[in-house]
């Protein structure tokens, strides 16, 4: 009886993309990404190209600059922006000008930390990429590409923001009974608000043009099992990362994770696709060292707050 109460927030994904769309606060799927990686698809690129595309982004260019500049590349930091880019080279320009501009699409949530979201969504990216290329290694599955894998551990919880701007009431009323709730984020959303974070990630990923795939796996990243069997083994691989952030200590800053510690559900779809507990703590440390390597922290923090 209490549920019809809550009546009114509850919207399927169909309509809150609507809604948002209507009060124009559908976010654009930033266009610095779509030029640069039309560029690095062509048969043959130049610098002097990918400078231009991204020099015309404030944020992404000072970024590179600053990650070119790291302890990795010298005392001298780089001299132009050209520099920059071959110093990092082209798959690391990609991922952090994704990284970037993807960040600064988005508002900062009522509900919880901006900092702390953006941490798990860059330690999921790092992730998915490092559990993709294992798949490949060790199960001779191709999952999807290094950089589709990390644009699906960055972008997988992309709905917890849209519902938050949706209905910041609605879902802080959620955010606040997931903390002492033993429910997890997504059955406890859908009981609340008639949809979920992973669902309406999923319609905004479709609507921006993602292939099936991609936005099957955001849709299925809780439940993979549901998803028809050809779809399943990407939406493992988003699981699997996410889980590793929360392993780590980054959650997603809306529900808990205990560092350490993964659940039976999780270890369940690890049998599935046959990774042991140590495959994922070897993987985990990876992603130790290539957070070290590019200050992740730093660049969630610029773009978040707390
Ligand atoms: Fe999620
Ligand atoms: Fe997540």
């Amino acid at each position: 009886m209490q549920e019809k109460q809550e009546t009114p927030s509850k919207q399927s994904s169909a309509s809150v993309l609507k809604s948002l769309s209507d009060r124009r606060a559908l976010p654009m799927f930033p266009g610095v990404i779509s030029k640069l990686d039309s560029a690095l698809n062509a048969p043959s690129v130049s610098i002097d190209e990918v400078v231009s595309i991204l020099s015309a982004d404030l944020n992404t260019f000072s970024r590179i600059m600053k990650s070119a500049s790291g302890f990795r590349y010298g005392s001298q930091p780089p001299k132009d922006l050209g520099e920059a880019v071959m110093r990092l080279g082209f798959a690391e320009t990609r991922a952090l000008t994704f990284a970037v501009a993807y960040t600064h699409s988005f508002e900062k949530p009522k509900n919880f930390s901006m900092a702390t979201f953006w941490m798990h969504a860059f330690v999921s990216g790092l992730a998915a990429k490092e559990i993709s290329a294992w798949l490949y290694r060790h199960k001779k599955m191709r999952v999807c590409d290094a950089p589709t894998a990390f644009l699906l551990g960055l972008a997988h919880e992309v709905g917890c923001l849209l519902l938050d701007k949706l209905n910041d009431e609605a879902f802080g009323r959620v955010v606040d009974e997931l903390k002492t709730s033993q429910e997890s984020q997504a059955s406890l959303e859908h009981k609340r608000l008639g949809t979920t974070h992973a669902v309406i990630g999923a319609a905004l990923l479709k609507y921006w043009g993602f292939t099936d795939n991609m936005v099957m796996a955001v849709a299925g990243h809780h439940f993979p099992a549901r998803l028809p069997l050809a779809q399943q083994p990407i939406a493992d691989m988003v699981l699997l990362a996410e889980s590793m952030a929360g392993y780590m200590g980054f959650d997603n800053g809306v529900d808990k994770a205990t560092p350490g510690v993964l659940n039976g559900f999780v270890t369940e779809r690890m049998q599935v696709i046959g990774m042991s507990e140590a495959d994922f703590l070897r993987l985990s440390e990876r992603i130790k060292d290539a957070l070290a390597e590019e200050d992740w922290m730093e660049l969630a923090s610029s773009t978040g707050n707390t």
